[in-house]
């Protein structure tokens, strides 16, 4: 199929978390696989959006979408099947009392310090911090656990959340966890304090409007708690094909703040079920996996499509997958599947390029990150 392409590179930072590092509010969680506030300002802006305008990211991930439509005013959906991912989005975009949030601060940090079993925590975790700092984690989640109104309970939650990754070994290298070892790692609670009192500070800074944010723990296949013809636009980013699995990703989040401890086969929802029907996609030469993608891909589509109000503006931001020995067109192929649908392709633009070699760093071709334009 024949479209419109656009080579944009000097977009490319913008399809990246990086910007956002520098954003109140934005940075309260660093999620490394979320696009960037000002990308979605600039498809406001393109898609002329106004205030009480809804919009919909049915992969909002830590919530960007919904938080850029906050300080536009701009009222927003936001759906994801991973806990952490809603449970970020909505500590992100609610709106707080911040003298009692204070008040609370001051009451978690008068306490004194008892240990705690580290009993039934997994391998991982314990590689991935030292002892004393996974006591003092889970020493803190005692007493916030302890709080009583759920929306101060969990503005606190993601405030620990966020300093148990910087006193952590573990990071995150694409796919997978790795750990290193560190020589000196500082203790927990002055950088939760330190943490507290910037998002303290954030809320006292940060400038939003009235509108209306609804974040859905449900899965961007099925949006059948949404209706028809709702929504002025969707800005949003899917997981990418073969890349990466979120609840594997955010493994120690999970397990230490959601309980959540099984994560094989739960690979990022999408491409998951390679025992159902995808023979619609068999004349891709890719394999089962991809297949797979692709067929649970066109549920979203058709769901976005169905949710979308007539000449709605849906924008994806998507990579092209790198299977062994081959890449994969994906922004083409959900183009095909969304005009089979019944979308307009409007264009395709290329924000960003990588070189992908394989294990012996022979040279399998060039990934493209791209931006595919639909309209209704
Ligand atoms: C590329 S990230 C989105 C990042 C987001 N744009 C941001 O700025 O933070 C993709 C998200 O899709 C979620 N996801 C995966 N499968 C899903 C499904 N079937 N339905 C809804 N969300 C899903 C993942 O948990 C992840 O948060």
């Amino acid at each position: 199929m024949n479209y419109l392409v656009e080579e944009k590179f000097e977009l490319g930072p913008l399809v990246t978390f990086v910007p956002n590092k520098k954003y109140p509010v934005y940075n309260w969680f660093h999620f490394k696989e979320g696009f960037s506030r000002n990308f979605v300002m600039m498809m406001f802006d393109q898609f002329k959006l106004k205030e009480g305008s809804w919009v919909l990211d049915p992969f909002c991930g830590s919530g960007t979408t919904l938080l850029a439509s906050k300080e536009r005013g701009i009222n927003s959906v936001g759906v994801d099947v991973m806990p952490l991912a809603v449970f970020v989005s909505q500590v992100k975009t609610l709106d707080y009392d911040v003298d009692c949030l204070k008040s609370v601060a001051r009451d978690i940090f008068s306490r004194k310090f008892v240990p705690l079993s580290l009993k039934g925590l997994s391998p991982l975790v314990k590689q991935a911090f030292t002892k004393f700092a996974l006591e003092d984690i889970l020493f803190f989640k005692q007493v916030i656990s302890e709080i009583r109104d759920p929306v101060v309970k969990n503005f606190f939650t993601l405030a620990l959340i966020t300093a148990s990754n910087k006193v952590s070994m573990a990071y995150k290298d694409g796919s997978v966890i790795k750990i290193r070892k560190r020589n000196h790692i500082p203790p927990l609670r002055p950088i939760f304090k330190r943490i507290v009192k910037k998002m303290l500070n954030d809320l006292k800074t940060f400038q939003t409007k009235k509108s209306t944010i609804k974040v859905y723990l449900g899965d961007a296949r099925h949006l059948n708690f949404l209706e028809d013809s709702t929504f002025d636009a969707i800005i949003t980013s899917p997981p990418y094909l073969n890349i990466i699995d979120y609840i594997k990703v955010y493994a120690i989040e999970n397990e230490l703040f959601f309980g959540q401890t099984k994560y094989d086969g739960l690979r990022s929802y999408i491409g998951l079920d390679v025992e159902k029907d995808y023979s619609e996609f068999d004349y891709l030469d890719i394999p089962p996996i991809g297949k797979a993608y692709f067929r649970d891909m066109k549920d979203v589509l058709s769901e976005m499509h169905r949710v979308l109000s007539p000449n709605g503006d849906a924008v994806i931001v998507v990579g092209e997958g790198v299977f062994p020995n081959k890449i994969v067109p994906v922004p083409f192929i959900l183009s095909d599947i969304a005009k089979s649908i019944g979308f307009k392709v409007k264009k395709i633009v290329h924000a960003n390029k990588r070189i992908v070699t394989d294990q012996d760093r022979k040279k399998i071709g060039i990934a493209r990150e791209s931006i595919v334009f639909l309209k209704k």
